[in-house]
């Protein structure tokens, strides 16, 4: 029961989602959370990404979402981001759920993506809600408008999740007959309440599987890039039983 199981799985699956994290952009460079070599082994989740640190703590906040913004420009969306865009293409899978800031899976063709934790790549006004250039935060910029403080348009603990996002995962999840988890340890509320309102199979791919793999119908260890393009191999040739 792997690659091959999935792939049929898939075949047969009216509705298909993919709900993604941070372990889905690893390949491309861009480091994830909580493995090892993850943003909060080194950084203090509540220093740059809690609302209480953008209030009273800016420069540190606006420093690490610089950072976090300019080291997009070095990476690019890997081989597994460009299949999901091919199977948006063709058909197999009705939308992308992500965690992820990053905006590779629109920047690899995919066009049903909600972005549950919103992305770094646009701005707002903290203040009065105003959106600005990227270019304006990138250059230690305040509001044109009213001299706010501008952000970039991540959810922050402590803020609820864009609901036109949450609700569209939310009916599409429930409706669907197959849902795959990549790349995402399931620690953060609420994301990781999602895979349970799924009434379809339920599938995880992931490095470290421990923890997670008992709720999942099949479970497949490895990295997204990998384990997807073994997957396509099988969609692409299913096999006769
Ligand atoms: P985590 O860092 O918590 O989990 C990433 C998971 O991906 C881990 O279980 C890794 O083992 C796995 N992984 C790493 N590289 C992989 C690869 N190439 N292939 C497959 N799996 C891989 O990241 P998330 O679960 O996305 O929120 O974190 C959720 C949220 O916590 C983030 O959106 C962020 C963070 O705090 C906010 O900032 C609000």
């Amino acid at each position: 029961m792997t690659a091959s199981t999935l792939a049929q799985w898939m075949l047969q699956s009216n509705s298909t989602l993919i709900l993604t994290g941070a372990g889905m952009s690893t390949e491309s460079g861009i480091p994830d959370f909580r493995s090892r070599k993850g943003w909060w082994k080194n950084t203090d989740p509540r220093t740059v990404a809690t609302v209480e640190s953008l209030q009273q703590n800016y420069e540190l906040f606006r420093e690490f979402y610089q950072m976090r913004i300019q080291s997009l420009m070095d990476f690019e969306p890997h081989r597994g981001h460009e299949i999901l865009a091919n199977w948006e293409a063709r058909g197999h899978l009705s939308l992308i759920a992500t965690q992820n800031v990053d905006r590779f899976h629109q920047q690899a063709g995919n066009h049903a993506v909600a972005e549950l934790h919103g992305n770094i790549v646009t701005i707002r006004c903290q203040s009065c809600g105003k959106p600005l250039p990227l270019g304006h935060f990138v250059d230690n910029a305040v509001c044109t408008y009213c001299k706010g403080k501008l952000r970039p348009n991540v959810v922050l603990f402590g803020e609820t999740l864009p609901q036109e996002a949450w609700n569209r995962s939310l009916k599409e999840i429930q409706g669907a007959d197959l849902v795959i988890v990549i790349g995402t340890s399931l620690e953060v509320y609420p994301v990781n309440q999602l895979p349970a309102m799924c009434k379809g199979r339920l599938v995880y791919i992931n490095l470290d599987v421990a923890g997670n793999s008992r709720n999942f119908d099949l479970v497949i260890q490895g990295t997204a890039g990998e384990v997807l393009a073994e997957v396509d191999k099988y969609l692409q040739e299913p096999i006769v039983e």
